[in-house]
């Protein structure tokens, strides 16, 4: 199969909507509730940070739950203070939001990083499956999917994100034209709704929030558990890179990758590079195969062929780019830079 990855970085999340389900008074009241987990009332600094870096709301407090129904405990005992309140209620998941999406202000935010149920859980069978909670993060997810020879059809091209985090915007990555994003890719959900009910919710059932709670921006409920569709893991992927000088070439040859549909007429007089990066997944039994198939692909396109990398590495080491992505965006968050700059960062060491 064939995966594409154009070098644009998808900060998907910056909306500005920013404060998720406004309820209510009395917060005091909340040191008085009885959960599994705890509040911190003091130590709230941390919450008031994210990836972003521009928005610092503090919160009366964090609750670090440890199981889902002390999230249900704590929204429902808001919603109760009725609507006059002033409270409102944040779940926090990698926090890798840009604009304060994860806070709320004077408000609680909970920590779903610290949601220690259910159990993730792999499905095996025709159509498999993984449970796992809303806190959980993907890398986490692969690594025990690949226990079982399984993963997840979409992702992101970063993991260090939660389920949680990902599922309230999209979930985007370089199999989302194939797959669809990664909302597109649940079968269930559980949520805790604005008034603390746990419901499940999916197309059959209380579809209503299920369609609300993906994409939600986090406004409609929390997502405590998913459902998320599996299918086989390869072992490998072989991994191109090609640059391009113009933007029309560099566009045509990726809908050539993409679909047989030719390109449309693009300008640029531009002297920025484009950079194509192309994946493809195989086991090493196809390796010869793979490889044949790779050079006739290689031989339509039109790139600088100066610039042609390719490598191959295993298949968790390519969806765990740590040192790519990490790099990459920070230093272009960081500067304005722009990617091609990241990109000298992204060529893997020798010994990959
Ligand atoms: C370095 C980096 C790389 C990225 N790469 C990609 C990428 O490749 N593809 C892509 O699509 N996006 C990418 N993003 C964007 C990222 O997917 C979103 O910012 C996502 O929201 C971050 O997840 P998080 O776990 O950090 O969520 P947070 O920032 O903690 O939360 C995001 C939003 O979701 C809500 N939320 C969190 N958990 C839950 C829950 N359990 N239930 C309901 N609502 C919840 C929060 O209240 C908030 O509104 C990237 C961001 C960064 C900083
Ligand atoms: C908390 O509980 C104590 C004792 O049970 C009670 O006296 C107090 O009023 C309660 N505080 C709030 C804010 O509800
Ligand atoms: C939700 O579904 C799961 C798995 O199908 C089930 O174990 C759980 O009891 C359900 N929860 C509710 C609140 O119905």
């Amino acid at each position: 199969m064939l995966f594409i990855r154009s070098f644009m970085i998808l900060f998907l999340c910056c909306m500005t909507i920013r404060i998720n389900l406004c309820f209510s008074s009395n917060p005091s009241s909340l040191r008085n509730l009885s959960v599994d987990g705890h509040f911190s009332f003091d130590e709230v600094h941390h919450a008031a940070k994210d990836f972003g870096n521009r928005f610092q709301l503090l919160p009366l407090a964090v609750l670090y739950p440890k199981s889902v129904s002390d999230i249900a405990t704590t929204i429902r005992h808001i919603w109760q203070m009725g609507p006059n309140s002033e409270l409102t209620v944040a779940a926090r998941g990698h926090s890798h939001s840009l604009q304060g999406q994860a806070q709320a202000h004077q408000g609680v935010v909970i920590n779903m990083e610290s949601l220690q149920g259910p159990k993730m859980h792999v499905y095996t069978g025709n159509n498999p499956y993984v449970d796992a909670s809303g806190g959980e993060l993907w890398i986490d997810i692969l690594r025990e999917c690949l226990e079982y020879g399984l993963a997840p059809k979409s992702w992101t091209d970063y993991l260090h994100l939660t389920v949680g985090g990902t599922l309230s915007n999209a979930g985007v990555s370089g199999q989302a034209f194939r797959h669809g994003p990664q909302i597109s890719n649940v079968h269930q959900m559980e949520v805790v709704t604005g008034k603390g009910e746990v419901l499940n919710c999916s197309e059959k059932q209380n579809s209503d929030l299920f369609h609300s709670v993906l994409g939600g921006l986090g406004q409609f409920g929390i997502i405590t558990r998913a459902r998320i569709s599996l299918e086989p893991a390869p072992d490998m992927v072989k991994w191109i890179r090609v640059l391009y000088s113009d933007f029309t070439t560099f566009a045509t040859d990726q809908e050539r990758l993409i679909d047989p549909v030719q390109a449309s007429q693009f300008h640029s007089d531009g002297r920025t590079l484009y950079c194509l990066e192309l994946a493809k997944y195989f086991n090493r039994d196809r390796a010869d195969a793979l490889n044949e198939e790779v050079g006739n692909l290689l031989s339509q396109l039109r790139y600088i062929t100066s610039t042609l990398f390719q490598t191959e590495v295993p298949y968790i080491e390519f969806l765990d780019r740590v040192h790519v992505s990490e790099k990459a965006i920070s230093s272009a968050a960081a500067t304005g830079s722009s990617m091609l700059t990241s990109l000298d960062d992204t060529v893997p060491d020798d010994s990959r």
